[in-house]
């Protein structure tokens, strides 16, 4: 090994030491001080807490509005001890702010904390089951969403789960574009408050593409609500079953009927199907289906297009 390259090895740890330094800033305080631990961290010493009532004295605005809320509750769980109660659970340790008669740089200032930080405070309690487990991996997590984006712990305007705004307008608040989308004549009745866009989205995340709540073939989100469309059929539609329902329809609205993606049926139809317009075909490839005649409206004839106990060609 070269002088130089040995020079540059003994560099790396100073190097990463500085960028530790830089990136853990003064954003922690609930530490009160040590600001290179991660912001869930607390000190274990006991005596630094003072409890919630403590802070009632100074904060009492605060404090009465908190005590309806259900965040109360963690004053009477002693289970995880004070780290875990009350104002402290997410403020810190609060022993030498109150000592220094409300020193702020001794208590964790949610404005000051990156928003990765913001969610893991909230996840040392709610990272559980499979509504929360995945936050990490949801695209709201990976645009600098947290979960104070949506809830608020002393100012909701909805006191049930604590949200900012009620839904939907919580969600078009930055998804402006979804507001048109259900505003089209034909819609899952999101705007008029039949559908919520959480039945459909886990606002909290999963494994699924666009944070939908079941299967890729979108199965579940929908016959949560569609139960007859679930099957199974003794005749399935192929496509039913490996696309899912938007292979032909769009999920949130349409100026078609039906949710469908296309304005006539046959077309969609058509897309998947290449059907024969020579009159002679003879079956079992069955009628010509001529589109200039009375084939045009395929569910005329083939009734039960999402699948069917009778027949293979869907006639009932
Ligand atoms: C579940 C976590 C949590 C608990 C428990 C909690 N806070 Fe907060 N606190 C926050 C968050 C988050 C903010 C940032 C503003 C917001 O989202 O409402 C905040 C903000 C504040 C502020 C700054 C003023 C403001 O509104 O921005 C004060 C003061 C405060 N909290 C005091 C308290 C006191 C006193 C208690 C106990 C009675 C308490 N907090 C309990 C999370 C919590
Ligand atoms: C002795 C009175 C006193 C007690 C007790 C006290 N605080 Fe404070 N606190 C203050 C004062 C005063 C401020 C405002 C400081 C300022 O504006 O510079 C403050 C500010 C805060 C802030 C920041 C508010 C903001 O607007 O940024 C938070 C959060 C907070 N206190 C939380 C708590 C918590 C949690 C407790 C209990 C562990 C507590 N305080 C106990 C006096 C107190
Ligand atoms: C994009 C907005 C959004 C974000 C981000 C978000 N939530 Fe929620 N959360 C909601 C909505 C909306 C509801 C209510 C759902 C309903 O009406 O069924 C909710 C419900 C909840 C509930 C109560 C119901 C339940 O599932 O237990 C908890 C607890 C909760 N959220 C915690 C969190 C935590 C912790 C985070 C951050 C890790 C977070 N949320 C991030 C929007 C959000
Ligand atoms: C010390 C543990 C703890 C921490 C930290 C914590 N929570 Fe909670 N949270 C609870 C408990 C306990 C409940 C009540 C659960 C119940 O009622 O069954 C709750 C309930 C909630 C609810 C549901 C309210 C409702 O109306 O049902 C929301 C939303 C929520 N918390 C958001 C947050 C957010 C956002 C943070 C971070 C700023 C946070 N929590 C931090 C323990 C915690
Ligand atoms: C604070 C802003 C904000 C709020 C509020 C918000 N979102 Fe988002 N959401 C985003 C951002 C940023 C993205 C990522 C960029 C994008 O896809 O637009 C996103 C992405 C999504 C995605 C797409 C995920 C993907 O993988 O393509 C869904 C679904 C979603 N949000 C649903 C919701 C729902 C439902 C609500 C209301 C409960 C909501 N959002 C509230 C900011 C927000
Ligand atoms: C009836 C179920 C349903 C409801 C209700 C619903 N969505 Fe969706 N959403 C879907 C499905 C399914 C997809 C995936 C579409 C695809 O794969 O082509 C999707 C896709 C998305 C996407 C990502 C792709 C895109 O178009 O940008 C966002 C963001 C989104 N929805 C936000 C919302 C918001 C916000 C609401 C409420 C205002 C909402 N959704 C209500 C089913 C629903
Ligand atoms: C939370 C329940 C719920 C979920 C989940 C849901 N739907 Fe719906 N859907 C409804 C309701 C209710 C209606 C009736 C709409 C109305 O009357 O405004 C409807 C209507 C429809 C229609 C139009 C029916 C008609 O007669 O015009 C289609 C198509 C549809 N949904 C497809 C879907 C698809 C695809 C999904 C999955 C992405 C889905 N739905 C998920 C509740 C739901
Ligand atoms: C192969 C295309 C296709 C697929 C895939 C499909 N649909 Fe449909 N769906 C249609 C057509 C075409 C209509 C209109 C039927 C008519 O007008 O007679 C329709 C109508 C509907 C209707 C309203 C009328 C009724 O039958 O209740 C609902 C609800 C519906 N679909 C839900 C779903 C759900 C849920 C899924 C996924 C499980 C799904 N669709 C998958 C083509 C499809
Ligand atoms: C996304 C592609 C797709 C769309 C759109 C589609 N189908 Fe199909 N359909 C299929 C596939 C794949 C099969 C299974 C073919 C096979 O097994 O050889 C099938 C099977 C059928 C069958 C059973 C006969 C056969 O060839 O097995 C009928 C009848 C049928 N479709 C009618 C329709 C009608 C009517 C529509 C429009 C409402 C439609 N399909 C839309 C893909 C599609
Ligand atoms: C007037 C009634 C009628 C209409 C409308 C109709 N079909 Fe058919 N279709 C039939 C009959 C009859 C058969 C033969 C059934 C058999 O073999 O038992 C058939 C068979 C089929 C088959 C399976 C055999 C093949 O040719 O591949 C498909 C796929 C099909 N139709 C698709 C469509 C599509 C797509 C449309 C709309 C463009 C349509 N049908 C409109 C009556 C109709």
């Amino acid at each position: 090994m070269t002088h130089a390259r040995k020079r540059v090895l003994l560099l790396l740890p100073c190097l990463a030491a500085a960028i530790l330094l830089l990136f853990s800033g003064p954003l922690v305080a609930d530490s009160g001080g040590d600001k290179s631990r991660p912001a869930t961290a607390r000190p274990q010493d006991t005596s630094q807490y003072v409890g919630s009532d403590a802070c009632m004295a100074c904060h009492e605005d605060v404090f009465k509005k908190w005590e309806t809320t259900p965040h109360y509750k963690t004053t009477l769980d002693t289970r995880g001890g004070p780290a875990k109660q009350g104002c402290e659970a997410c403020h810190g340790a609060g022993a030498e702010h109150v000592a220094g008669g409300g020193d702020k740089t001794k208590i964790t200032l949610f404005k000051e904390l990156r928003t990765r930080q913001v969610t893991e405070k909230c996840q040392s309690c709610h990272q559980y089951g499979v509504e929360h487990s995945n936050f990490n991996r949801t695209a709201h997590s990976n645009n600098d969403v947290s979960c104070i984006s949506c809830h608020s712990v002393h100012k909701a305007r909805e006191a049930q789960f604590l949200l900012v705004k009620a839904q939907p307008e919580l969600c078009y608040s930055c998804h402006l574009d979804k507001k048109a989308e259900f505003n089209k004549p034909f819609r899952h009745r999101v705007n008029e408050g039949l559908v919520k866009c959480t039945e459909c989205h886990n606002q909290h995340g999963g494994f699924l593409t666009a944070q939908l709540r079941a299967t890729n073939a979108q199965d579940t989100t929908c016959f949560k609500c569609h139960v007859e469309k679930a099957g199974p059929f003794v005749f399935e539609h192929a496509p039913v079953k490996t696309e899912g329902c938007v292979a032909c329809h769009t999920p949130h609205g349409s100026t078609n009927p039906r949710l469908l993606k296309r304005s006539q049926i046959n077309l969609l139809c058509l897309e998947c199907h290449t059907l024969s317009s020579d009159i002679a075909s003879p079956p079992p490839a069955g009628p010509a289906h001529n589109q200039t005649q009375k084939y045009q409206a395929c569910t005329l004839c083939h009734v039960t297009v999402h699948g069917s106990n009778h027949s293979a060609v869907f006639f009932k």
